[in-house]
């Protein structure tokens, strides 16, 4: 069953113990119209039966992703069409999920945008997308949903970060940054609240065969010829048994823990030419 969200309803924010005993678990999940977004809201709504909110900005590709999870788990769908970067998107999420009697049992900060290129080439207005979306967003959802978790000692936020966080990112330098942030506050936070009922994890996949990297014209590099990418629905899947599992961070296949290992081992010296030399743009168009 797919629910349509309400107008304009008015509730309290992150839940409370009281709140949860009258509200059902969900999931919440940014990003979840394609990509492993998507794949994640699949996997996890078929395996814990509970409704799942599905958040993106394009209402249709959404909307058609809703009713196949729908059609295909028999779950509870909700689409909501939301830019995560506005000032009030906790509150309308909690407003949306408190109007539909459920509260954010797991929240999965996905959504997530990179910028391939010279960062003197960006204009300000990506680079600032990009903080909003991968930072900023992914920070204030973390703090407005943990409350409630805590306050209910149940459930967990899974944040996507990327193996990219390992290492700086020459040619992909603030979207490496970012997912260096996400690594660390996930980490930061998961140590902060151990012992009190809930659970935060980083889930650091390496190349993901998504629209993602043609959207940053970061098919013109090397390291989309060289490196394979892992299906979504792997990704998902692995994310699933490592949250299962109780582990902290995620890494999903088998390529991704020896290349996280080797990037912790080698020095940057000689670490960050390698990966700015997979990272840089290489093709005639190079546009
Ligand atoms: N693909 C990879 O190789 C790879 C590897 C490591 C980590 N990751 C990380 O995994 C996550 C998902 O990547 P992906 O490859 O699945 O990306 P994708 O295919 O480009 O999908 C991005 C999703 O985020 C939504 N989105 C973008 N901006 C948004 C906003 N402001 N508000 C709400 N939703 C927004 C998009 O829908 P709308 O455009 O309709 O909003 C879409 O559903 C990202 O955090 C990425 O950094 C990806």
């Amino acid at each position: 069953m797919v629910t349509t969200p309400p107008e304009e309803v008015s509730v309290s924010a992150g839940g409370s113990r009281e709140g949860a005993a009258s509200s059902r678990p969900a999931l919440v999940v940014t990003g979840a119209s394609e990509g492993i977004g998507l794949a994640i809201a699949s996997v996890f709504a078929a395996k814990t039966g509970h409704p799942v909110m599905m958040i993106a900005r394009r209402s249709e590709p959404l909307e058609a992703a809703a009713r196949t999870i729908a059609d295909r788990h028999g779950v509870t769908t909700i689409p909501l069409s939301l830019d995560i970067t506005r000032a009030d998107a906790s509150q309308i999420i909690a407003t949306t999920l408190a109007a539909n009697g459920l509260h954010a049992e797991i929240l999965i900060n996905n959504a997530g945008v990179g910028l391939g290129g010279e960062f003197a080439g960006h204009s300000e207005a990506a680079i600032a997308n990009l903080v909003d979306l991968n930072v900023r967003a992914l920070t204030l959802l973390t703090r407005h949903f943990l409350t409630g978790m805590l306050a209910r000692r149940s459930g967990g936020i899974i944040n996507i970060g990327s193996l990219g966080g390992f290492a700086p990112g020459p040619y992909q330098a603030a979207y490496y940054a970012s997912k260096a942030y996400v690594a660390s506050l996930t980490r930061a936070l998961s140590d902060e609240t151990a012992g009190r009922g809930v659970r935060l994890c980083v889930v650091t996949p390496g190349p993901v065969e998504t629209a993602f990297h043609a959207r940053m014209g970061a098919n013109e590099s090397f390291y989309r010829k060289l490196m394979p990418a892992m299906a979504a629905d792997a990704v998902a899947r692995a994310t699933w048994r490592g949250w299962r599992m109780g582990f902290r961070v995620i890494h999903p296949g088998l390529f991704t823990p020896v290349l996280a290992l080797t990037m912790r081992i080698l020095p940057w010296m000689l670490l960050v030419p390698i990966v700015g030399w997979l990272l840089q743009k290489r093709y005639a168009s190079n546009t």
